[in-house]
């Protein structure tokens, strides 16, 4: 049942999302309670100013569709309109919700409760993405669905996150296996696709030098011994720069400095296994004519 918000005043924005996950930004005019605030024309003005918080944690498209996936192979949504409302400025209290809607999003965190209760009494059916560890610290009518999932969000932060809803009838808790595996995949897939970049020991970049600093090991260049570097030759057609900056080296110093960095790896825990004389034998004849050929 949906209660009595569908009456509209103003203006207010949204997302719909359809059955191929392709988003299209609606405006629409705003439920009657968005006339109420009016009246409060401060706190009218600043929810559309832009905030940057730590809810500010945007959707990647690939973490939604696992989300929208999941909502749909566990719950009747066919022929439902997916709505996204929270973004920057939003207002999802002022969204003219219809029956045939589903609000799938990440919504602010810190409102995740005061979020559930509005959509719970209005009867809005509902699946959010929420915090993973304070996932039950509020006694509210929904369904936790407990996926302890790194999701990495657009601002890079990686957050442990679980979801709530209100579509799963009396199921309280959802130990969700399935939905973790599927972040944990799209975690590892980034990752692996991930390039690290090693610089020839001419160049002399700030973590190079903490490595071995951090380990122990101190070392002092002369000015005339390096000249600074923004980029090398061979990073321009990538558009790749040094990052922070860096210097190149004399050849003196990029040995002194490799020679810290290999001290460095020394002091880890690292087993370096000998070969024995007979092993050694057995591959020094290796590649060579067999005995008493021609
Ligand atoms: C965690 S971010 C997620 C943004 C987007 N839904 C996504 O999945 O990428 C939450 C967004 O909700 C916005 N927000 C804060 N209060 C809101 C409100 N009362 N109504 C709608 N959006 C709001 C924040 O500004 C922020 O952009």
């Amino acid at each position: 049942m949906i209660n009595n918000i569908g009456e509209k005043m103003g203006a207010v924005k949204y997302r719909v999302v359809d059955l191929f996950g392709c988003e299209r930004e609606v405006i629409a005019e705003a439920s009657a309670r968005a006339q109420t605030d009016m009246h409060d024309y401060e706190g009218f003005v600043d929810k559309f100013t832009p905030k940057k918080t730590t809810d500010d944690c945007y959707t990647p498209p690939e973490a939604f569709k696992i989300v929208l996936d999941y909502v749909r192979e566990r719950c009747d949504i066919d022929g439902a309109e997916i709505v996204r409302p929270f973004y920057p400025g939003g207002d999802f209290e002022s969204v003219p919700y219809t029956e045939n809607m589903v609000v799938v999003d990440n919504p602010p965190f810190s409102i995740i409760a005061k979020i559930c209760r509005f959509y719970i009494k209005n009867g809005i059916r509902f699946f959010l993405f929420g915090p993973h560890l304070t996932a039950f610290s509020s006694d509210l009518d929904v369904t936790h669905i407990i996926a302890s999932a790194d999701i990495t969000y657009e601002n890079g932060a990686t957050i442990k996150t679980s979801f709530v809803s209100n579509m799963f009838g009396d199921l309280k808790i959802i130990a969700a296996a399935d939905l973790c595996a599927k972040f944990k995949a799209l975690e590892d897939s980034k990752k692996v696709n991930l390039p690290k970049y090693e610089y020839p020991d001419e160049v002399l970049t700030v973590s190079r030098i903490a490595y071995f600093v951090e380990k122990g090991f101190s070392l002092e260049i002369r000015k005339s011994e390096v000249a600074h570097c923004r980029q090398i030759a061979s990073q321009k057609p990538h558009g790749k720069t040094l990052f922070g900056s860096g210097f190149l080296a004399s050849a003196a110093t990029a040995a002194a400095t490799a020679a810290a960095t290999a001290a460095a790896k020394s002091t880890e825990n690292i087993i370096v296994w000998q070969l024995s004389p007979r092993e050694l034998e057995t591959i020094a004849r290796l590649g060579l004519p067999p005995a008493g050929s021609p």
